[in-house]
This record gives structure tokens, C-alpha cells and sequence, in this order.
């Protein structure tokens, strides 16, 4: 039998079929956790819109996450992160069906937390031992261009991560992603929360 890595069932009641709790979800967890890319394969998988909470900050500012972050700072970053979120939490109420991958510093900002909690979306922690994320990001920085202006070293990475883990394990799942692509973190999470049965719905 397949191992639920940490399955922890959300507090709240279960969701019932027509609850926005089974037409939405959100995937947290640090830098290089595979959030947009298993995101994607999970739209695809189910038919849902995948939104990028970075890119959706990037249309509305008009300017990429890291040249915010470099030259507005990381303070004001947050402030456009809370108001993007905001702004999708408003269009997950109206029932649409949206899988959403957080930046990796949203989910650890109590208000933006309790703002996703508070609609009752279920959220999935992907982790991974730091050394095998911390190489994930150096290998899309040196394939992809990726730039992440808070990949510093190799020590103040790691320290962000002991930091932030706390919160991230705050979400209602949390899913071992190491040595696994990102179709196969889809399919385990779409079984983790029966969602393929959902499908274009
Ligand atoms: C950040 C992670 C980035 C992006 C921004 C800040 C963070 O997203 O939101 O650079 O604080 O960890 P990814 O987790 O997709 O790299």
C-alpha cells in the first residue's frame, strides 16, 4: 500500500461535494519544493486553472517578484503578496476551481494563513530535505536563468527553511516530494484528496 507521507486531516469538518474546500488548493513549502511545477501537472491532471501566486503579483505590480524585492525591498514585496491573495481568495469564494502554488515565504505570513484557512481551502505542504531543495534551485538557476533574490548561501538557506517549517507544517498535508517528478506529487496528491473525481468540475 502506498504511504501517506504525514497525512494530518484538516480540522474542519469534511468537505461535501459544491463546498469551494474540493474545488481549490493551495501547495506551500520552501524555494525549490516543486509548488508551481507540481501545480501545473495538477491543473492539467484535473482540468483546473493553475495560478501562480508570483506571477499573479508580477501582472498586477508590472514588474518580476525579484526586481520588487531588489528594489522595493522585501517589506513591500509582502504587502503586494497579501493584496494578490487577497484578491484570489475573493475569486476561490465565487466557487472557481483553481489549484494555487504560493511563493515560499506566503503561507508563513500569519494573516495570508489565516485569510486561506478562514475559506477552509485544504493546503499541501511539499517538502524535501533542505540539501536536495537547495540543489533544485541551483540547477534552475543555472538552467532556467531562475532568479530568487533570497538564495543567498547554502547556511542562510538552510536557516530559513528551520525558521519557516513550522508554518508550513501548519498545512493540512504534508507531502515527501524527494527523488519524486512533479506528475507523480500530482497524482499522489490528487489521490490524497480524492480529486479525480473532480475533474473539470
Ligand atoms: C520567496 C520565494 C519565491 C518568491 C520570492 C520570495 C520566499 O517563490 O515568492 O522570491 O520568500 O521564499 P518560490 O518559492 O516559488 O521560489
Amino acid at each position: 500500500m502506498q504511504k501517506r507521507s504525514g497525512l494530518r486531516r484538516p480540522k474542519k469538518k469534511r468537505s461535501h461535494p459544491g463546498d469551494v474546500s474540493v474545488r481549490a488548493l493551495f501547495l506551500v513549502g520552501f524555494m525549490g519544493a516543486g509548488k508551481s511545477s507540481v501545480g501545473r501537472a495538477l491543473g492539467e491532471r484535473l482540468g483546473w486553472t493553475f495560478v501562480d501566486l508570483d506571477e499573479r503579483i508580477e501582472r498586477r505590480e508590472g514588474r518580476t517578484v525579484a526586481e520588487l524585492l531588489r528594489t522595493s525591498g522585501e517589506q513591500k514585496f509582502r504587502r503586494a503578496e497579501r493584496a494578490a491573495l487577497r484578491e484570489l481568495l475573493k475569486e476561490l469564494q465565487s466557487g472557481s476551481a483553481m489549484i494555487v502554488a504560493l511563493g515560499g515565504g506566503a503561507f508563513v505570513q500569519k494573516e495570508n494563513a489565516a485569510g486561506i484557512k478562514s475559506i477552509g481551502v485544504p493546503t499541501v505542504f511539499l517538502d524535501a530535505p533542505v540539501a536536495e531543495l537547495w540543489g533544485r534551485c541551483q540547477q534552475q538557476r543555472s538552467s532556467q536563468q531562475v532568479d530568487r533574490p533570497l538564495l543567498i548561501d547554502a547556511q542562510s538557506f538552510q536557516g530559513l527553511y528551520d525558521a519557516r517549517r513550522p508554518g508550513y507544517l501548519k498545512a493540512s498535508l504534508r507531502m515527501e516530494t524527494s527523488g519524486k517528478d512533479a506528475a507523480g506529487v500530482a497524482a499522489e496528491v490528487a489521490r490524497a484528496f480524492d480529486l479525480d473525481r473532480r475533474k473539470g468540475v
